[in-house]
């Protein structure tokens, strides 16, 4: 009965792969076999037309024209944030800030919450597998202010060692910023549990979630995760490039002060004094990504119209077959083997570069992502310096799969 369920899901979703029209193209001659979603994944041809068709009907600037188009368009953008707000389960439009990026996000929450409410001595806690994002913006805090940053260790399958974590926190620590899914590894961390493990420790610990994996391969809540912080990034989520977004309680972004100035945010301003906005706009200082925030509101109702459950459990059988497929290659090994793990497939081979075989993938229609995923911190305690990663989407297939198993028998022929 189960079984009958996940091929039928299975077989829902292989039809909208036609809604991408990159995935009709050829590489090198041969048929595109896109694996590279957790970098940046494609985008359906709604996405594309909800774009265009701003550009082509109904293009202006937004919050200024008195006149019909820009009154649209500012509706439209507006009715995004609503969207946004009622996808993640956050309680209101309040709560969303548009940023350029997750990266913004987690720049701004350092720079906005960081340099308001942080002092010398008083600690965060990251992971040891955080993305760069994660990292070096509080690192710059540090370097600014003198905060103390510290790290929840993994086990050897990419597990969080939560034990660890609790022996980490102190009365000094302030902050727990950690990734949801681990882009490097796939590891799907179980957020619920270490903002109550936090939060039950000291109660106005604040918490963010790097969500940027998260967002595109599981369904989330904001309301039952209790995050203080959710960042995340349109171009992962099947939208544009350009526009991401953070999530902040609303007595938190309230609290927090404008990190940019300029339009837009401000509700006077005088040579004096300025006066700014209420959240979240007075965090979107200048003209914002209005065409991008249209398309990731297209992308928000696609992956919605197929149901985000559907596309993990999609996800989670060809996750199955190809790492069942990958165990079948001598000397490759799997790097990140936790059971709760979403569609990434991080692999090395032995005796061969991680550069070499993303290069002759590559010749074989194959796109994967080879170096160390931003994550260089993990890289080193995993003794590495790269992987080849092979990465999931909602349009992914078993044809895929096959065709990345063929090209890493063609880089073993070559090199072995
Ligand atoms: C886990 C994680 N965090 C943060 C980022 C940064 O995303 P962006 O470059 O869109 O800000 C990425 C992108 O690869 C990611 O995978």
């Amino acid at each position: 009965m189960a079984a009958e369920r996940v091929i039928e899901m299975a077989a829902d979703i292989s039809k909208y792969r036609d809604d991408f029209p990159v995935l009709q193209t050829q590489m090198h001659g041969k048929p595109l076999a896109f694996l590279d979603s957790g970098a940046s994944a494609q985008k359906p041809q709604t996405v594309i037309d909800a774009m265009n068709n701003v550009y082509k009907t109904g293009y202006s600037n937004i919050h200024r024209g008195l006149y019909e188009v820009s009154q649209n368009l500012t509706a439209d953008y507006e009715a995004v944030r609503s969207k946004v707000a009622g996808f993640i389960g956050a309680p209101s439009e309040k709560n969303i800030v548009f940023t350029g990026n997750a990266t913004e996000g987690i720049n701004l929450v350092v720079q906005s919450w960081g340099k308001t409410f942080l002092n010398r001595g008083d600690e965060i806690i990251l992971t040891e597998m955080e993305h760069h994002a994660n990292i070096v913006p509080w690192q710059m805090l540090r370097d600014d202010i003198g905060v103390v940053i510290k790290t929840i260790p993994f086990d050897k399958r990419g597990i969080l060692d939560l034990e660890a974590f609790e022996r980490l926190l102190t009365h000094k620590t302030r902050l727990v910023s950690f990734v949801h899914i681990s882009n490097a590894l796939g590891t799907v961390n179980p957020v619920k549990k270490i903002i109550e493990i936090a939060k039950d420790f000291y109660p106005d610990m604040r918490v963010l979630v790097d969500g940027s994996q998260g967002v595109a391969h599981s369904a989330i809540n904001m309301q039952e995760l209790d995050a203080d912080f959710y960042v995340f990034t349109g171009h992962k989520l099947y939208g544009p490039s350009g526009i991401g977004v953070l999530y902040g309680k609303e007595e938190l972004l309230n609290d927090m002060p404008p990190y940019k100035g300029g339009g837009d945010m401000i509700e006077r301003v005088t040579f004096n004094e300025t006066t700014y906005k209420a959240a979240p706009y007075k965090f979107e200082a200048g003209t914002p990504p209005i065409v991008e925030v249209i398309g990731l509101g297209a992308a928000i109702d696609y992956v919605s119209g197929i149901g985000m459950e559907s596309i993990a459990e999609h996800e989670a059988e060809l996750l199955a077959y190809g790492t069942e497929k990958l165990q079948e290659i001598d000397g490759l090994t799997i790097h990140g083997t936790a059971p709760d793990k979403a569609g990434i497939l991080s692999f090395t081979i032995d005796g061969t570069h991680p550069s070499d075989i993303g290069m002759i993938l590559d010749q074989c229609g194959v796109a994967v992502r080879a170096g160390h995923h931003c994550c260089m911190p993990l890289m080193e305690k995993l003794g590495l310096d790269a992987t080849v990663r092979a990465s999931l989407g909602l349009y992914s297939n078993k044809n895929d799969i096959d065709q990345l198993v063929e090209g890493l028998h063609k880089v073993k022929e070559m090199f072995q």
